[in-house]
């Protein structure tokens, strides 16, 4: 996994010395390198730009879902899809454009859809019948022509984790095609003038590391409108590409998957005699994942002779969910001096009251001592997002770097925020 150093032998985040930012920030502190993020929504554009292809990139911010990014991500002139009224809430609050906002989700509420009308969210992605019926009724009540697309469960199996594969039939997401469910929605959703219908949407899973799947999805989404004679503006085929945790990674550069999606589309079109319709992608984990690690300090250790060395630090399952959910594998760095010879293979336990809180599997170091910083790389997608308070520990700080400069974009959590919700009992009972 790369890194890089400064000359104290440090690790260094967009130029900025890791053991610095521990002290001025504390520990657990999640750190994302802008500059990262940035390179890779560019990345993304400059290849539909290369390709002259209308085109939507979307960043999925599920992955990571903070005023700042909101910021970042408009900044770089690309748009957010958003899967809850708390996402829509932030990115308002960010000042992000809500046109180009889409709304995600298998159950989204009557309240949800009603604040995403009224606030403009330029795209709502209908999802289920329930849906079609309460946001037609909603438009109708605003007097708003709302922009949808129809999520497609494609049966299309994503070689990825169970939990993050979505495009198999048994699934909870979209209109099913396989049963003519799909070719239901669309018949209701061309007659309702209460929408603008643009297009089909499909996402086959998440950390897919082949291009076959999108290849697979764009052509089905395409053959599926034309099968129902119709020429849509958008094809929206989702997020899922694959990034890199540990060495044994190798995922493709982002340019092979939107170059398939592009190429398998651009035949489409061709074959259908089609105006080209917009690509959609919702790339999040390829976007904050690489650019995002978390700083810890090393506490206490355990040694098993001939069995295990457990080297606990000052976080875990709280901040870092996916090891003990996914059964994810991480790399991780001693940051006070990266480079220095490994001498040992340990297992980097949390500090939660479970067996199944590891943040990293398996993991050669050299010597470190209580009091050592050490990084976990690549936690930048799913890692704060899905952050919670077990044990009462307060949620980390998020620090972003960029150009050697640092700033807190979300501050450290306190016991009093623990209990700020919480109420006395003061109810009078007989017992
Ligand atoms: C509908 C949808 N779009 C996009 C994404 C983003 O996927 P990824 O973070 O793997 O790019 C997800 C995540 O699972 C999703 O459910």
């Amino acid at each position: 996994m790369k890194y890089s150093t400064n000359t104290s032998q440090h690790l260094t985040i967009g130029h900025v010395d890791a053991i610095d930012l521990a002290q001025s920030y504390g520990t657990p502190l999640y750190v994302y390198d802008v500059s990262k993020i940035r390179h890779t929504m560019r990345a993304f554009k400059a290849i539909f730009e290369k390709e002259n292809v209308p085109y939507v990139v979307s960043y999925a911010s599920k992955a990571f879902a903070t005023k700042a990014i909101y910021q970042v991500a408009q900044q770089e002139g690309i748009h957010a899809d958003i899967v809850s009224g708390g996402e829509l809430y932030t990115a308002l609050k960010a000042g992000f454009d809500p046109k180009h906002l889409s709304f995600n989700g298998n159950n989204k509420s009557w309240d949800e859809l009603t604040v995403a009308v009224e606030k403009g969210v330029g795209t709502i992605i209908v999802d289920n019948f329930l849906e079609l019926q309460i946001l037609s009724e909603i438009a109708a009540q605003q007097n708003v022509k709302q922009d949808i697309l129809l999520r497609i469960s494609p049966g299309i199996s994503a070689h990825t984790h169970e939990f993050i594969s979505t495009g198999q039939q048994d699934s909870k997401f979209g209109f099913d095609l396989l049963t003519g469910q799909a070719k239901k929605a669309y018949d209701i959703a061309q007659k309702d003038e209460n929408f603008n219908l643009r297009g089909l949407h499909a996402h086959i899973g998440s950390q897919i590391f082949d291009v076959t799947g999108f290849e697979k999805n764009a052509a089905l989404l395409a053959e599926t409108a034309q099968s129902w004679g119709w020429q849509p503006a958008v094809i929206n085929v989702g997020g899922g590409f694959g990034i890199q945790y540990t060495s044994e990674d190798e995922p493709l550069p982002e340019s092979e998957y939107a170059n398939a999606i592009i190429r398998t589309l651009k035949g489409k079109a061709a074959e259908f005699d089609w105006k080209m319709p917009e690509i959609w992608i919702e790339p999040g984990r390829s976007i904050v994942g690489p650019a995002g690690q978390t700083l810890y300090t090393i506490g206490s250790r355990k040694d098993i002779p001939d069995l295990r060395h457990y080297l606990a630090v000052d976080g875990g399952m709280g901040d870092n969910i996916r090891p003990a959910l996914y059964e994810a594998n991480y790399s991780a760095v001693l940051a006070n001096n990266p480079n220095a010879p490994t001498e040992e293979v340990v297992r980097v336990a949390g500090k939660y009251c479970e067996s199944g809180d590891v943040l990293v599997w398996q993991q050669a170091l050299p010597k470190t001592q209580p009091g050592d910083i050490l990084s976990v790389l690549a936690t930048g997608a799913y890692g704060y997002a899905m952050a919670s308070n077990y044990n009462r520990n307060p949620r980390p700080a998020v620090v972003f770097v960029e150009e050697g400069k640092h700033q807190l974009v979300v501050a450290r959590e306190t016991y009093a925020n623990l209990t700020a919700l919480d109420k006395d009992y003061t109810l009078e009972t007989t017992s």
